[in-house]
């Protein structure tokens, strides 16, 4: 008798799981469709990777021209996608902001919203052939010539990468190579892009950039095996190899996330010192509004791949606008301000295949109104810095519209 209720109950079991595969609302494809896909892709990424690896690409089919002079790096309609044997990712969805010379811009939001992708593109190592960049413009101006990088040859962008623009990643150990000691890697750094400097020249300019980081006992950190350090202290030496060739440009992937309190303070003090003695913009993406808030002169805020709002600092964090922003601020605790719960933004980011085609926050939003049913919203100007992407600020909505 008991077992008969058990092989019922396996038996229904089974049958819900069927369903749930085989049901049009899953996300669930057979492997006919799958290879279909992979068929399509690979016809689309095979075609830019030809037109990439072409030789002699003349250079007016790269180099551009910046719309503002003041800026370091333009991101103008950025597309970035993945085609994967599921469908296409739409990482990087229309994304365009600036980052002007010697200022920081902090890229906010949750996991998965494109932050990393958005700064790969721009030194364009995102995961080929996969993922490419299908359309837009990325301005990065290196003091002699403006170039387009998503049109850039490879040849090029290797000489882009490390002299003008730098990254610091998350976890210091997948920049250093744990057999090599320090010294050797940093020097290595500036051999590569320093093509007359004499070993002796780079040991020296080793110690001094190990100093500049803040590292005291400079000479035995210089002997030391990544291994032998503490985290703060392999941060510091992946700064030192970062600024090792006077970069414009340094782009920092949470560069504090794996770190505690403290260091984390510390790390972004040394960056912001830095920042102004060898006059370079930095891009800052995290998802720690408190970061942000500390270091950023101007904050970008993703979702799903778009921006859906930006601003300078003091306009993001005094007035923000979108719902999403006002609901990462109050998700945040606050010194002084006392509340029973913190904040918690409902529902989960869309899937990035098949993404709808209204406002992509919508379904999340407590305070959607008729519009928001409509095409994704444009872009709406508030001031002369700061723009959001919501229907809650079109000049030309009747007010008092509701849901
Ligand atoms: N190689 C890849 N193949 C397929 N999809 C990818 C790949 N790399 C990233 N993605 C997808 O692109 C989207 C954006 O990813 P990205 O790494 O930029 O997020 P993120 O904002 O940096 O998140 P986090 O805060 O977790 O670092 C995600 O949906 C991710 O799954
Ligand atoms: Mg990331």
């Amino acid at each position: 008798m008991e077992k008969k209720k058990i092989n019922i109950k396996i038996l229904s079991f089974l049958k819900e799981k069927k369903e749930q595969i085989f049901n049009k609302e899953s996300n669930y494809i057979s492997a006919k469709e799958s290879a279909k896909i992979s068929r399509k892709n690979r016809k689309i990424t095979n075609q830019i990777e030809k037109q990439r690896k072409r030789r002699n690409i003349p250079e007016n089919e790269y180099i551009t021209q910046m719309k503002n002079a003041e800026n370091v790096v333009e991101f103008d309609n950025v597309h970035t996608y993945f085609f994967t044997d599921i469908g296409t990712v739409k990482a990087v969805d229309g994304v365009t902001f600036d980052v002007p010379y010697g200022k920081t811009v902090g890229v906010v939001g949750e996991s998965g919203c494109g932050k990393s992708v958005t700064s790969l593109s721009l030194i364009q190592l995102v995961q080929r052939p996969q993922g490419q960049t299908v359309e837009g413009e990325i301005r990065f101006n290196s003091g002699e010539k403006v170039y387009n990088v998503v049109k850039t040859p490879e040849r090029i962008m290797q000489t882009l990468r490390g002299n003008d623009i730098t990254m610091i990643f998350q976890e210091p150990m997948t920049t250093l190579n744990p057999v090599f000691r320090i010294g050797a890697q940093v020097e290595e750094v500036l051999l590569l892009h320093n093509k007359d400097m004499t070993k002796e020249q780079a040991k020296e300019k080793t110690i001094a950039l190990l100093e500049l980081v803040g590292i005291a006992n400079s000479e035995r950190v210089y002997r030391n095996f990544p291994h032998e350090l503490s985290g703060g202290m392999r941060q510091r030496v992946v700064i030192a190899m970062a600024l090792a060739c006077d970069p414009k440009l340094i782009i920092a992937d949470e560069p504090t996330t794996a770190l505690d309190v403290t260091i984390q303070a510390q790390i972004l003090g040394l960056l912001s010192d830095i920042k102004g003695k060898i006059n370079s913009s930095i891009m800052l993406i995290t998802h720690d509004l408190g970061v942000i808030a500390e270091m950023a002169d101007y904050v970008v805020v993703m979702y799903a791949g778009r921006v859906i709002e930006k601003g300078t600092a003091k306009e993001i964090f005094k007035n923000p606008a979108h719902p999403y922003t006002v609901g990462l601020m109050r998700s945040k605790p606050v010194v002084g301000r006392k509340v029973e719960r913190l904040y918690n933004i409902p529902g989960n980011v869309p899937n990035p295949i098949n993404m709808p085609n209204y406002c992509y926050f919508k379904d999340r939003c407590e305070k959607c109104i008729e519009a928001c049913n409509g095409d994704y919203p444009p872009e709406f100007q508030l001031s002369e810095t700061h723009f959001v992407s919501c229907y809650l600020y079109d000049p030309q909505l009747k007010e008092g519209e509701s849901k």
